[in-house]
C-alpha cells in the first residue's frame, strides 16, 4: 500500500469509529462525585477514567453537564457553552476530554435544541422585553383566548402531563412540551438556528467527538392559526406534516449541522433522539446528509421474547441498509425503567399497568420483583446485544446489573415526570438515576463523601464496584469479557440466521464466524460440537448444553480468544 493510500485508509477508519461502537452513557450528576457535595461531577468523572478504559467501551456520551436550575434533571439548559459551576470548569472539562483521548475513549456530548432553561438570559430578555418585541420572537408566546386572554391558547398537554402552555406576567402565554421550566424554542428564527451552530462549533473545538440530540424529532412546529385542539391534534397523522411532531421541514436544520460536522477532521458524529412513528421516518434522521444516527428505542417496550427481538432486530438491520447507517441497540438510559428490572417484573410488553393504585412496573412493589431472574434475562438480553453489528449503548450501572430503585420517597423525587404525573412508567425516572455505588461500605458507597443527591438503598452493597470486580461472576466481570471480546467478532455489519428448530432459541452468525446463540426459553438447548468452542456466556455451559436464559458467544473454529 502506498503512503497517501494508507493515510486514506487510516483516516476512513477514524471516520467510521462510531459504526460499531461501545457507547456508555454517563448521566454526570449520579455518576461520582469528587467535591462531596453529593452531586456527581466532572473531576469526579475524570477519577474513574481507569475504571472506563477497563470496562472496555469506545466512547462516552454525557448528559447535560451545564449550567441549569435542574428541572429537569439538567435537560433544562440555562448556558450551552459552559460547565455547571457545581460540576465543575470548562478547564476541568478539558482535562477530562484529554484523560478520555489518552485511553481510546471518544466523547460525546447532549445537546438540547427544542427548549431552553426559563433561566436562559434569552428567555429572561423575553419576558423584559415584552409582546412584540424581538427576543419573545425566539420563543413561541402567544395570546390566550377568553374575553381577556386568560384561556391557554390550545388546550394541548405537555409531555410530562399538565397544560403546555404557560401564562407571563403580562398576559401572554408561551409553549413548553415539557416542564413549565423548558419554554421551547421557535426554531423558525435564523438567530436561534445561528447559535446552535456556534454551540456545535464550540465543543467540536473542544475535542469533542460527537453529539447526541435530544428530541431531535420535535424542533420545528406549523403553529398557525386557527390551532387544532388537543383531540384533533392527537387524530393528525405523524407523516411529515403534524404540527408539533417529526415534521419533513426539521431535516434542513440537521442538513446545515451535518455541514458544521463535516468541517472537522475526523468528522463530528451525531445520533438522534428521535420517538418517531415508522422504522422510515426514523432512517431520515440517521441519514448522511443528516445527523449520520438515531436511536432505536424498540428494544425498551419488548419482552424478553425469541419472536419479539427477532423481528425487531431484522427489521432494524433492514432499516440501516435504508439510511446507510449502522443500528443502534438500547436496553436502558436515564429515561426508562432499567432492563434488570424490567425482565424481573410481570411480562407486560415493555409498558407499565397500573393495578388499583400500584404501578406495576417502574420498580413496582418489591414482591413483585424476581430480583435474580431479571439479573439472569438482562444478561442474556445484553450479551446478545454486544454480538449484534451496530453500536450498542449501555448506561452507567449496568454493567454492575443495578436494579431500578424503587424505595424513594415522594419528597426525594426529582423528576419533573413524577409530579406532573405524566409519562414514563407512572414514578418517574429517578429510580435509575440513583448514584452508583463504587465500594461496598462508606458514605454514598463510594459515590462522594457525603450523602448522594437521591437516596441509596441498602441492597446496592451488593453491586458495588469493588465487590464486583472481585469476582470473576460478577455482572461488571461480565461486561469486561464481552466488551473485551466484540472487538474481535464486530467485522462486517451483517448476520445470517440460523435455523435453530426452536421459537425460543436466536441463533446468528457474523461474517468472520463468531456465533451468538440466545436461549429466550427455559428448556436447555443442545449446542452440539459448538459447545467446545464457547468463548463466553452468562452462565456455565454443561453438557453441550446451553440453559434457558442464557446467551453463548461460540468462537469461530481455529480462534483462541484467550484471556
Ligand atoms: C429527552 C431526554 C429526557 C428529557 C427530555 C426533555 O427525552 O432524554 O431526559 O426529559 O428529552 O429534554
Ligand atoms: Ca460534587
Amino acid at each position: 500500500m502506498t503512503d497517501a493510500l494508507l493515510v486514506e485508509t487510516r483516516k476512513a477508519a477514524a471516520a467510521a469509529w462510531w459504526r460499531q461502537a461501545a457507547v456508555y452513557q454517563i448521566y454526570p450528576r449520579s455518576f461520582a462525585d469528587a467535591n462531596g457535595d453529593g452531586i456527581g461531577d466532572i473531576p469526579g468523572i475524570l477519577s474513574r477514567v481507569d475504571y472506563l478504559r477497563d470496562l472496555g467501551i469506545d466512547a462516552v456520551w454525557l448528559s447535560p453537564f451545564y449550567p441549569s436550575a435542574l428541572a429537569d434533571g439538567g435537560y433544562d439548559v440555562a448556558d450551552y457553552r459552559n460547565v455547571d459551576p457545581r460540576l465543575g470548569t470548562l478547564e476541568d472539562f478539558d482535562a477530562m476530554v484529554r484523560a478520555l483521548h489518552a485511553r481510546g475513549i471518544r466523547v460525546v456530548v447532549d445537546i438540547v435544541p427544542n427548549h431552553t432553561s426559563d433561566l436562559h438570559e434569552w428567555f429572561q430578555e423575553a419576558l423584559d422585553a415584552g409582546r412584540g418585541s424581538a427576543a419573545r420572537e425566539r420563543y413561541i408566546f402567544r395570546e390566550g383566548r377568553g374575553e381577556n386572554g386568560e384561556l391557554p391558547p390550545t388546550d394541548w398537554v405537555s409531555v410530562f402531563g399538565g397544560p403546555a402552555w404557560e401564562r407571563v406576567e403580562d398576559g401572554q402565554w408561551y409553549f413548553h412540551n415539557f416542564a413549565t421550566e423548558q419554554p421551547d424554542l421557535n426554531w423558525d428564527s435564523r438567530e436561534v438556528r445561528e447559535d446552535f451552530l456556534k454551540t456545535l462549533r464550540f465543543w467540536s473545538d473542544r475535542g469533542v467527538d460527537g453529539f447526541r440530540i435530544d428530541v431531535a424529532h420535535m424542533l420545528t412546529k406549523d403553529l398557525t392559526e386557527p390551532l387544532p385542539s388537543r383531540a384533533e391534534l392527537e387524530l393528525i397523522p405523524q407523516d411529515g406534516k403534524h404540527p408539533l411532531i417529526d415534521r419533513d421541514d426539521v431535516h434542513e436544520i440537521y442538513a446545515e449541522w451535518r455541514r458544521v460536522f463535516d468541517e472537522y477532521d475526523p468528522p463530528r458524529t451525531a445520533v438522534a433522539e428521535a420517538w418517531v412513528s415508522t422504522p422510515e421516518r426514523r432512517a431520515r434522521y440517521a441519514s448522511a446528509e443528516g445527523l449520520g444516527q438515531a436511536f432505536n428505542f424498540d428494544l425498551l417496550v419488548a419482552d424478553f421474547d425469541a419472536a419479539q427481538f427477532r423481528s425487531i432486530i431484522a427489521e432494524n438491520l433492514a432499516q440501516s441498509k435504508m439510511s446507510g447507517s449502522s443500528t443502534t441497540w438500547v436496553l436502558s438510559n436515564h429515561d426508562v425503567t432499567r432492563h434488570a428490572t424490567r425482565y424481573g417484573l410481570p411480562a407486560l410488553n415493555g409498558r407499565p399497568v397500573k393495578q388499583g393504585t400500584e404501578w406495576v412496573a417502574a420498580g413496582g412493589p418489591e414482591s413483585r420483583l424476581d430480583r435474580d431472574g431479571g439479573r439472569r434475562r438482562a444478561h442474556a438480553a445484553t450479551l446478545m446485544l454486544l454480538g449484534l453489528p451496530g453500536s450498542t449503548y449501555l448506561y452507567q450501572g449496568e454493567e454492575l446489573g443495578l436494579h431500578e430503585v424503587a424505595e424513594i420517597a415522594p419528597e426525594q423525587r426529582q423528576d419533573p415526570a413524577f409530579f406532573r404525573g405524566g409519562e414514563f412508567d407512572g414514578l418517574g425516572r429517578d429510580g435509575c438515576r440513583v448514584p452508583l455505588p463504587w465500594t461496598a461500605s462508606g458514605a454514598s458507597f463510594g459515590f462522594g463523601s457525603g450523602a448522594a443527591h437521591l437516596p441509596q438503598p441498602a441492597w446496592f452493597a451488593e453491586y458495588a464496584v469493588d465487590a464486583e470486580a472481585a469476582d470473576p461472576s460478577s455482572t461488571l466481570s461480565l461486561y469486561r469479557e464481552a466488551l473485551r471480546l466484540r472487538h474481535l467478532l464486530q467485522a462486517g455489519e451483517s448476520l445470517e440466521w440460523v435455523d435453530t428448530g426452536s421459537d425460543d432459541v436466536l441463533r446468528f452468525v457474523r461474517p468472520n464466524g463468531w456465533q451468538i446463540v440466545t436461549n429466550f426459553g427455559v428448556v436447555p438447548f443442545d449446542l452440539g460440537a459448538d459447545a467446545e468452542h464457547v468463548a463466553l456466556a452468562n452462565v456455565e455451559v454443561e453438557g453441550g448444553l446451553l440453559p434457558g436464559e442464557a446467551t453463548a458467544w461460540i468462537a469461530p473454529e481455529g480462534l483462541n480468544p484467550g484471556r
